[in-house]
């Protein structure tokens, strides 16, 4: 390493305080808590939050990094708390390659879980510096949430499919977190508001191809890779980016077809992923989610120069090439 500090990213230190956070005297959920942090998942969001709290020159070393962790360990809360109730929702089979949460431990126990972490949440926000403005952030992202999935909800139950309305429910249920968990750092350290316009841009672009690649791999990959299941959002009724090209298309009508039946006949999905690679509607998804990718990108060039800086622009590079 010349000259080039090592970053600090969710580790040991960050685990520990989360498992902390989510202590209850209440045993069913201790097993919820215990689960989140056993199974992992990529923790993206909190490493975004602490990347760019590096990117602000925050210090690890130092004593405020206390609260940078706190930050990070709240957006990771929001998050799975969505997860929890999510997978309900979506009655998925697993999550993060295990059976979903609410299959083991049943309906009470996961979404009353997943209430537990956003209380949980509130209580340590009330503590950082930059409280209200933090509670405030949080509290717009979480109805953002709320507002993506009811609308992508109600979008399939109408069969009003738009690219408009796509990007409504795309941003409420992943892009906004991934603004969030970028952009809240400046509001822990008084960021200068050019330098939370910047993050909050990167998050929102990142998090709008997030989206749209895990949607591509909704289509086109395989389960077992995944750790989650595949062609659900098929059988949903869900038509996302690839899916939305095959309807600006000469097979239209039989792409709709699928989604008013919920993809219910054997080889409908298959048909449909093979539509897509054929058609240029997959490739098409892939030429949009590096456009995004690269806005995210462009967007960093607002802050100073930094290692951090770096590492969060790889990872918006990371996703446009992650192949599906
Ligand atoms: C899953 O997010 C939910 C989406 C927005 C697609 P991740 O793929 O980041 O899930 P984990 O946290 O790694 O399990
Ligand atoms: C992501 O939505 C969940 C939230 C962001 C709340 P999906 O339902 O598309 O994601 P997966 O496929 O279950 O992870
Ligand atoms: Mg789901
Ligand atoms: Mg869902």
């Amino acid at each position: 390493m010349t000259g080039v500090a090592a970053l600090t990213l969710p580790g040991a230190a960050f685990e520990a305080r989360l498992r902390e956070v989510l202590r209850s005297r209440v045993a069913f959920i201790e097993l919820i808590g215990d689960d989140l942090v056993a199974a992992g998942g990529k923790r993206t969001r909190p490493a975004v939050t602490l990347l760019a709290a590096q990117a602000l020159g925050a210090l690890p070393e130092r004593a405020e990094w206390a609260h940078v962790t706190d930050l990070a360990v709240c957006v990771e809360l929001l998050h799975s708390a969505s997860l929890l109730h999510d997978d309900l929702i979506d009655d998925a089979e697993t999550r993060r390659g295990q059976t979903a949460a609410f299959r083991r431990f049943g309906n009470v126990v996961s979404v009353m879980s997943g209430d537990f972490m956003l209380s949980r949440l509130l209580t340590l926000l009330a503590g950082l510096p930059g409280g209200p403005d933090l509670t405030r952030a949080f509290g717009e992202a979480a109805s953002r949430i709320c507002e993506g999935e009811v609308l992508q909800f109600q979008v399939a139950a109408y069969g009003e499919y738009s690219l408009e309305a796509y990007l409504e429910v795309i941003g409420g249920k992943t892009a906004a977190l991934l603004a969030l968990a970028a952009s809240a750092p400046a509001l822990l350290l008084d960021a200068p508001p050019a330098h939370r316009e910047a993050l909050a841009t990167f998050g929102w672009e990142y998090g709008l191809a997030f989206q749209m690649r895990d949607d591509l791999l909704d289509l086109t990959a395989d389960e077992a890779t995944l750790g989650k299941p595949v062609g659900g959002d098929l059988r949903e009724g869900k038509a996302t980016l690839p899916v939305l090209e095959l309807l600006a298309g000469p097979h239209a009508a039989e792409v709709r077809d699928v989604l008013e039946r919920r993809a219910s006949r054997p080889g409908d999905a298959a048909r449909v992923r093979a539509l897509a690679e054929q058609t240029g509607a997959a490739e098409r998804t892939r030429a949009e989610i590096g456009r995004r990718a690269r806005l995210a990108a462009a967007a960093l060039e607002a802050l100073p120069p930094s290692a951090a800086r770096e590492a969060l622009t790889d990872l918006a590079w990371r996703e446009s090439r992650r192949r599906a």
